[in-house]
């Protein structure tokens, strides 16, 4: 669908008239109108102007090398996302938080990832005080359960358990009071709000490096607030976070502005994790379509960590 659209501009661009000094100019009052009248002006004008010409190679731009390089592989016959190995965002624990609510549930959906080819799950129940106070022995306790489970069932799948840390007052409290759960070895996933950039942002990734942790960025492209300045991703980089991308975004499930945003963070290479981030059965349809088409090579070309994750 996205193919068709940009072939279609392709085309309206390859009819257009040469552009005179005088379009030049009325272009040039244009962006400096649409800068006057912005209701969210960035202050610095090298931002704002680098946001705008990011703005318009969206709309015009011509696909980039890493989409186009993959237009020759079939897309696979079957649903299977093995090549990655594991998979480190998800919600798969019984009746803690938004993902399986009971032990029936997950076992249906741990079960369709065995059936996917995936080895290892760390999943990643939601720790947030107003809505899942999870805590290491809530999560330890549910996570024996679907251990149980499994076993019982014959399913052939390692089965580990961290968390997703919400970033607030409470979280910045947690740090320095007890150990966090890990991905690997230092890591740790943590998400904020997607209305709003927390106040408490930098002080609570800059206090978990000082407590020896590495923040995962969990699904950084769907903070919108981020959208209209990409270079917030890579200061996130700079600082030493890394970043994981929700497989779902690339599959457009969030909508088309964060499929772009993912797309073009993919292209720049700044992602270092994927995940799935699953919370019940449709997620995992969606899973399941993507890996049975041309998405399944951008995922599994890319040098995502996940592998490194497998026991
Ligand atoms: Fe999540």
């Amino acid at each position: 669908m996205r193919r068709q659209y940009n072939k279609g501009l392709c085309a309206v661009g390859a009819s257009m008239p040469p552009v005179s000094g005088r379009d030049q100019g009325s272009t040039a009052l244009l962006i400096l109108l649409m800068y006057v009248c912005h209701p969210i002006r960035i202050r610095n004008p090298v931002k704002y102007f680098s946001y705008l010409a990011n703005m318009f190679s969206r709309l015009f731009g011509r696909r980039n090398k890493e989409d186009s390089k993959y237009d020759d592989l079939p897309a696979p016959a079957t649903a299977n996302w093995g090549a990655l190995g594991a998979d480190m965002h998800s919600h798969f624990l019984p009746g803690i938080d938004d993902g399986a609510k009971n032990i029936d549930d997950s076992l249906l959906l741990l079960r369709t990832m065995a059936d996917m080819g995936y080895k290892t799950i760390i999943t990643t129940p939601h720790v947030m005080i107003d809505y899942y106070p999870n805590t290491t022995q809530t999560i330890q306790t549910a996570l024996l359960a679907a251990q149980n489970v499994l076993k019982e069932n014959n399913i052939d799948i390692q089965l580990r358990a961290a968390a997703e840390y919400y970033i607030d007052d409470y979280f910045t409290q947690l740090i320095e009071k007890e150990p966090l759960l890990t991905i690997h070895k230092n890591e740790v996933l943590v998400e904020f709000s997607m209305l709003y950039e927390p106040p408490m942002l930098g002080q609570a990734l800059f206090s978990m490096q000082t407590n020896g942790y590495k923040p995962i960025i969990a699904h950084p492209e769907r903070y919108m607030f981020f959208h209209r300045d990409l270079s917030k991703y890579s200061e996130l980089k700079d600082r030493g976070c890394l970043l994981q991308l929700n497989m779902l975004s690339i599959a457009g499930y969030y909508g088309q502005n964060i499929k772009n945003v993912a797309e073009q963070l993919l292209a720049k290479g700044l992602y270092d994790y994927c995940g799935s981030d699953a919370h019940h059965e449709k997620h995992l349809a969606v899973l399941r379509a993507m890996a049975c088409s041309k998405d399944y090579h951008r995922i599994t070309g890319y040098p995502f960590l996940n592998s490194r994750l497998c026991l």
